[in-house]
């Protein structure tokens, strides 16, 4: 139905949605989020308020709430006018009701600003989007201190968010923390996403992965974002999402607005599978790149762990052989290309091929490589400088730095400031050459320390730095994109410094952690899989002992582990025994018979080693599904386990294939009574693979 108007109420209509709030002069309040009812019943009472200290504003649940009036409570939008005016006083002058949109004209009844609420319905994906946009409509400058996108307002109290910590190496802990009557922030204040907390939240009571009444969202926004959930002692509880104001302020000169960044947000009393799958179909379908978003991903090889920044032509050559033996169909090189990049003290700036390591450039490598039937990509992290560099010698003045100062290193590196235009023009200029010069499929962005000492002093808004350096950096990636529409791109961020709706609009995929343990990393992807799809989840088998975790698991275990996203190699395959080459080879080939399942398919998370012995997840797509299941640690003689699977037909006959075994089965016997599956040992593992006739 998309959108319908009755009265002052408008309701916005997805497949199994409703959203609706209602358009009074003074306030633009909040009604109704939940499933289908109709329109004609509302009728929303006079607000009251509760005493002289507890005004209306505080008391009603607002649609877009500012500071302003009798307002007490976290706003979105906190403004300073020129004459040191900081109240706004917003009344409601239009709206704009389309079928499958929105839009609220609120304009302030003195000073010449204009905020424009924006609701999108994607009706078939079960989604909606919200954003605002800020406008100076006349005379002198507005200084905006706060602009948050999205405000939500649920009847009740005793909800709970559920969110991730951590840290590198540790990304996606998941927590679930009580919304009681002070304020939960999540929050990144370091320029880019980070591995702390993640930009969506997920509200809900007592939601599971097959029921229970869940709302969620997620900001499109790469950066500083923050979160602010809390129960109002007037029973109900409200989530603010939005571009962080930690220091940060924009300036609008006159005729200037502010878009400000959009979530995407539902609502579902499936619980957080029937979330997940669908933000999962929305971000491919809706928001990556669409050159690459219905393409099956390659395998890939990348030579970080194996060669770290020791790297030779001929060794590469000899890496790439193996990967194309096994079956790789993609072979990137990481860092230690280029410059004097012989250790992370040295050489970030400097984009020329290093000739001591590649003496006639890239090319014999790219023509092996190529010659062998694989595409080629590399690494670069195009945002950053070492002091040790000829960048840094000749412009130590384009890195973020304050007057009277020293800049912090982190990895003996600094940031650029990517507000300047000749670094942006440096930055493009290089990495065009590169893509224009040599045949490259494949860039792998990597950022690998946030901001510190962010000053832009050549921006007039100096506050605004925060905001504009990703903005720079994505418009980059656009424009190389339009001109190497063939070039796909992966964001990393010292692993998962970067995964978010924001640099999925510019990126194919993500690169998830640099913890490639493959016990670790079940948690790591179960809590990737809430939001971000499989296809975008790059995933590589190593080498054991683990880098980080000293833990030896079976080859079979840390591929199976891998093949629940896109799969990649990353050990030193030249050092690879032939069992271990033979062990690659099959389960690469199964990969690809079943990757289509895995990168378009619905996820079902089945069970979790978080809370269960055995770890399995399952996807489907249309009449085939593939069901991958760990066991990491055997308990006493127990090796047999059934489980019930999910997202199948009752009434198809399914051929169910395990571990070299055939039979058929009802998709109801399978869903209702389930599969044994034998995990015998430490780090057993397996994959089902079954399809109706
Ligand atoms: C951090 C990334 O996450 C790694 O995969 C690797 O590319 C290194 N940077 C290279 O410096």
């Amino acid at each position: 139905m998309g959108v319908r108007k009755y009265n002052e109420y408008i309701g916005l209509y997805t497949k199994s949605m409703q959203y609706v709030f209602k358009l009074e002069d003074d306030l633009i309040r909040h009604v109704y989020f939940g499933e289908e009812i109709p329109l004609e019943d509302f009728e929303l009472e006079k607000i009251q308020e509760v005493s002289s200290n507890d005004s209306i504003y505080d008391v009603a649940k607002e649609e877009f709430s500012y500071h302003g009036k009798l307002r007490f409570k976290e706003t979105c939008l906190k403004v300073e006018f020129e004459d040191g005016t900081r109240d706004l006083v917003l009344k409601l002058k239009d709206f704009k009701v389309d079928e499958d949109y929105v839009e609220v004209l609120l304009k302030d009844e003195h000073y010449k600003i204009e905020v424009i609420l924006k609701y999108k319905v994607y009706e078939e994906e079960d989604l909606l989007a919200r954003c605002i946009e800020v406008k100076n409509v006349g005379e002198g400058i507005i200084k905006i201190e706060k602009a948050f996108s999205f405000e939500l307002n649920l009847d009740g109290l005793g909800y709970y968010i559920n969110n991730v910590g951590g840290h590198w190496g540790k990304e996606g802990v998941r927590f679930r923390q009580q919304v009681g009557y002070s304020k939960v922030v999540l929050e990144s204040r370091k320029g880019n996403t980070g591995h702390n907390n993640n930009p969506y939240f997920i509200i809900e009571r007592d939601a599971e992965e097959d029921r229970g009444e869940v709302y969620f969202g997620a900001l499109e926004y790469s950066g500083n974002f923050k979160i602010v959930a809390e129960g109002m002692p007037y029973g109900y509880t409200r989530v603010l999402v939005g571009i962080n104001d930690f220091d940060t302020s924009i300036t609008l000169e006159e005729g200037q607005s502010l878009a400000l960044p959009t979530v995407y947000f539902g609502y579902t009393k499936k619980g957080l599978g029937e979330m997940s799958r669908r933000m999962h179909r929305f971000v491919i379908n809706k928001l990556m790149p669409i050159n690459f978003n219905q393409r099956i991903r390659p395998v890939l090889y990348n030579s970080w762990e194996a060669t770290l920044f020791d790297v030779k032509c001929s060794e590469q050559i000899e890496l790439a052989k193996r990967a194309k033996e096994i079956g790789c169909e993609l072979f990137v090189v990481d860092d230690g290309w280029f410059g004097e990049r012989n250790s992370d003290r040295a050489g970030l700036g400097d984009w020329y091929v290093n000739k001591e390591k590649f003496p006639q450039g890239l090319k014999p490598l790219i023509d092996e490589v190529k010659a062998l039937g694989m595409d080629f990509g590399i690494w670069v992290e195009p945002e950053m400088v070492n002091i040790d560099s000829n960048l840094y010698r000749n412009h130590p003045d384009w890195v973020y730095h304050f007057n009277n100062r020293k800049c912090t290193t982190a990895r003996n590196q600094l940031v650029l400031n990517m507000t300047l235009k000749e670094v942006q023009d440096y930055v493009y200029s290089v990495l065009d050459e590169l893509l224009t010069q040599n045949d490259i499929s494949f860039i792998k962005w990597d950022m690998n320390r946030p901001f510190s000492e962010a000053g832009a002093l050549n921006l007039k808004d100096k506050r605004s730095v925060w905001i504009k350096h990703t903005e720079a950096v994505f418009e980059i990636v656009k424009r190389l994109r339009e001109k190497h529409p063939n070039v796909h791109f992966e964001a990393c961020a010292s692993g998962g410094g970067r995964v978010d709706l924001g640099s999925i609009r510019y990126f194919d995929q993500y690169w998830t952690s640099d913890n490639t343990d493959a016990f670790d990393r079940l948690k790591i992807q179960e809590s990737y899989s809430l939001i971000y799809p499989a296809i975008a989840m790059r995933a590589w088998v190593t080498d054991c002992p683990n880098f980080l975790t000293n833990r030896i698991i079976p080859l079979k275990f840390r591929f199976h582990c891998a093949m629940m996203g896109t799969l990649g190699i990353g050990g030193n395959i030249n050092k690879w025994t032939d069992e271990e080459k033979k062990i690659a080879m099959d389960m690469i080939e199964e990969y690809k018979k079943i990757r289509h399942i895995v990168q378009f398919g619905d996820l079902y998370r089945l069970s979790s080693i978080e809370k269960e012995e055995i770890h399995s997840v399952q996807y489907v797509l249309k009449d085939e599904s593939v069901v991958f299941t760990f066991l990491p640690r055997q308990n006493y003689s127990k090796s047999k386990f059934r489980i019930r699977l999910k997202g199948l037909e009752l009434d198809k006959r399914y051929k169910v294939k395990i571990e070299g075994k055939e039979y058929f089965k009802s998709g109801a016997y399978i869903m209702n009574y389930g599969i044994d599956v034998e995990l015998k040992g430490d780090y057993a593992s397996n994959a089902i693979y079954l399809k109706y006739e």
